[in-house]
């Protein structure tokens, strides 16, 4: 067991866009309450709209960042660089004992080049992940961020197989289980007293979520098309509410995607009202990675627009379909889910205590670091 140092080790933790914030609020949580760390906290601002980013700060009672980077939105090399050149002087000027960066986004993996050019441990949470399709920036985020980390924290078994595959020594690899999760057992009690129900005017009957943002998805005309068909048939059997993507509106302007009446068209959402939303709902249709591992928990039929998951214990312990993205396959999935509904089971390690094996683990492998540098100074 590695033992107190009483200096705090200095640790910067990358938050950049949505989907980091729920992973890295039970961090913090954890880190600032344990007098051995210095957690310093750095939102790149990848994400930057209230309901992006601000409200999940206030949901999650995540504490105010040390430093907002304002990298902002741009194409990938642009954003990724902008993220780069503006968290190199945060590390020269706190010089951490590692960078903590978290999931497969651009803020991610411009973290963990910059820090492991400067020798600076890097450590990854929900490591390992592949969906084997290097089609997806997400894909390559995640390889190249994997590259340079030194310590992998894994949800789920497959994250570990495809490590070790390729080549990451086993003693680097831990399977910690999954923070989304911890967070949404930590809220889902006060997110159903959500009343965002009441306010979209949804009432008490069945509705279907709708979510999409992928490049592949909403960026391709004909893709993009076919998916909207199918959500139309969907819909004239069940309502359908589609917080949208800045990305989407974006595009379009909103309005001016041809929906059916039963397609409803709503602002992006804050966790609670989101969460409240996915848990009622009667089935989930996303292109989301972690919405995914969210109706498993919540044990919501889920339909992923996709041909592919890097998150396979979804499909093979969850309430998750890929459904791909065409009409006809979507319908298809649609159709099976109908007559064969999954019930699904948690998978291994979602059980709301992951947090407290990533802490053991960032423990372990940081103060017995911490020693072996004080003893050979
Ligand atoms: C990013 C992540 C994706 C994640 C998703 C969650 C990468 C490569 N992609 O995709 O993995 O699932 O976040 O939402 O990192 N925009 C705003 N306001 C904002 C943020 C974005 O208007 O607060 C608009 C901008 O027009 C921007 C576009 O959305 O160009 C896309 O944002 P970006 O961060 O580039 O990628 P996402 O599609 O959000």
């Amino acid at each position: 067991m590695a033992k107190s140092l009483n200096i705090p080790i200095p640790l910067v933790i990358v938050a950049g866009a949505r989907p980091n914030f729920m992973k890295v609020a039970p961090l913090m949580d954890v880190l600032s309450r344990d007098p051995d760390f210095a957690p310093i906290l750095v939102h790149t601002g990848q994400h930057y709209d209230h309901n992006m980013s601000g409200q999940f700060f206030q949901d999650l009672g995540l504490p105010e960042a040390h430093y907002y980077l304002e990298a902002g939105s741009g194409s990938h090399a642009q954003q990724t660089a902008e993220v780069m050149k503006r968290i190199e002087p945060v590390l020269l000027e706190q010089n951490p004992a590692a960078i903590l960066v978290v999931g497969d986004v651009n803020s991610t993996m411009a973290g963990a080049l910059v820090a492991a050019k400067l020798g600076i441990k890097v450590i990854h949470i929900e490591a390992g992940l592949r969906s084997f399709d290097r089609t997806m920036p997400e894909e390559i985020n995640r390889i190249v961020t994997d590259s340079v980390s030194d310590l992998f924290l894994v949800t789920e078994e497959s994250g570990r197989v495809n490590l070790l595959r390729e080549g990451i020594a086993p003693e680097r690899i831990h399977f910690t289980g999954n923070l989304m999760i911890d967070s949404l057992r930590r809220n889902l009690e006060q997110a159903l007293q959500s009343d965002i129900r009441g306010r979209l005017g949804i009432g008490h009957g069945r509705f279907g979520l709708v979510t999409m943002h992928r490049p592949a998805n909403v960026d391709n005309d004909r893709q993009f098309a076919e998916i909207l068909e199918a959500l139309s048939v969907i819909s004239s059997h069940i309502p359908l509410y589609w917080p949208m993507h800045p990305r989407i509106l974006a595009r379009t302007g909103k309005g001016a995607i041809p929906l059916s009446g039963q397609i409803h068209i709503v602002e992006p959402l804050g966790y609670f009202d989101f969460l409240c939303l996915q848990a009622n709902s009667a089935m989930v249709l996303t292109d989301s990675g972690g919405i995914q591992e969210e109706t498993t928990v919540l044990g919501v039929p889920c339909l992923t627009l996709r041909d592919n998951t890097e998150r396979p214990a979804t499909i093979e312990y969850g309430t998750n379909r890929l459904a791909g993205t065409r009409k006809e396959t979507i319908l298809e999935a649609w159709n099976q889910s109908l007559a064969h509904p999954r019930k699904g089971q948690i998978p291994p390690l979602w059980d709301g205590k992951a947090t407290l094996r990533c802490h053991a683990a960032l423990r372990k492998f940081l103060l017995c670091q911490s020693t072996v540098e004080l003893q050979t100074q």
